[in-house]
């Protein structure tokens, strides 16, 4: 079906998601919605993301909601295979992801990308979409996606969209789930810390030790001592920089009790 809309030369543009649809991802859809004449939506919790030891068991798992979160849009398909559609039984060809994807996440989550470039790519033969949409909160993803189509040749454009906040804040995330009352209250120190670090850059500071400085320090205040990193860099390499410029990016992996979050910000 969606190829033959790409045949008939409709514009087709998806968003892969892992399920446990929230705001951020109807954002994703309503841009795409906006932009294409198909949309495709895909729900697959992909297995070989996931680390041995992380949340793939538990990763919330609700078909019914989430086509309910989009049942007001105008999606034409909702693409939900199985582990098995996706992988068969002697899957082992695996897709290296470029550079851009070894530090940060990379270097925390060995072989987490891999398993990302292996699907996306994958669900890229499924649904031969001209558009991909993902989210900028999971920043470093999307560079590695940009360039794992560029160096591979990939007809999809990706795109990436704002990330959605809660109003006090909160980066909008599927693990927020897992959060009690009380760590979603700490949680709020990670925004808070990105923001105050964009502040303390547009009032004149380009000190990159002293902003990820300043970032940890909140953290911890706040109780958040579990940091993997805290982390100012060039936004387009992700490599460290001597100082800070419109090129800067911060980036923050941490622990709030058991749930690892993420999120960044543009300095
Ligand atoms: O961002 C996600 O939800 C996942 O990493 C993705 C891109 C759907 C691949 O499984």
């Amino acid at each position: 079906m969606v190829m033959s809309a790409t045949a008939s030369g409709k514009k087709v543009g998806v968003v892969m998601t892992m399920g446990a649809l929230h705001e951020g991802h109807v954002s994703l859809v309503e841009q795409c919605t906006g932009q294409v004449d198909v949309t495709v939506v895909t729900i697959f919790v992909n297995p070989t993301q996931f680390l041995p030891g992380e949340d793939f068991e538990k990763y919330p798992r609700d078909l019914d909601g989430d086509l309910d979160s989009i049942s007001g849009l105008p999606v034409d398909f909702v693409f939900a295979p199985t582990a098995q559609e996706m992988y068969g039984e002697s899957f082992s060809t695996t897709i290296q992801p470029p550079d851009v994807g070894k530090p940060l996440e990379g270097s925390h989550r060995p072989g987490h990308y891999e398993g990302v470039c292996t699907v996306v790519f994958k669900l890229l033969q499924a649904v031969p979409a001209s558009v991909a949409y993902f989210g900028h909160k999971d920043y470093q993803q999307y560079l590695v996606i940009k360039k794992m189509a560029a160096d591979l040749d990939l007809d999809s454009k990706i795109e990436v969209c704002p990330t959605v906040r809660e109003p006090d804040g909160l980066a909008m995330s599927s693990r927020n789930r897992y959060l009690s009352e009380s760590e979603r209250k700490q949680a709020l120190a990670i925004s808070a810390a990105l923001l105050a670090a964009k502040k303390s850059v547009a009032d004149g500071c380009d000190d990159v030790d002293a902003i990820a400085k300043g970032i940890r320090e909140q953290l911890v205040a706040a109780g958040i001592s579990k940091i993997d990193y805290a982390a100012v860099v060039h936004a387009e390499t992700l490599e460290e920089i001597a100082s800070i410029d419109e090129s800067s990016v911060a980036l923050v992996a941490a622990y709030v009790g058991d749930t690892r979050l993420i999120d960044n910000m543009a300095l």
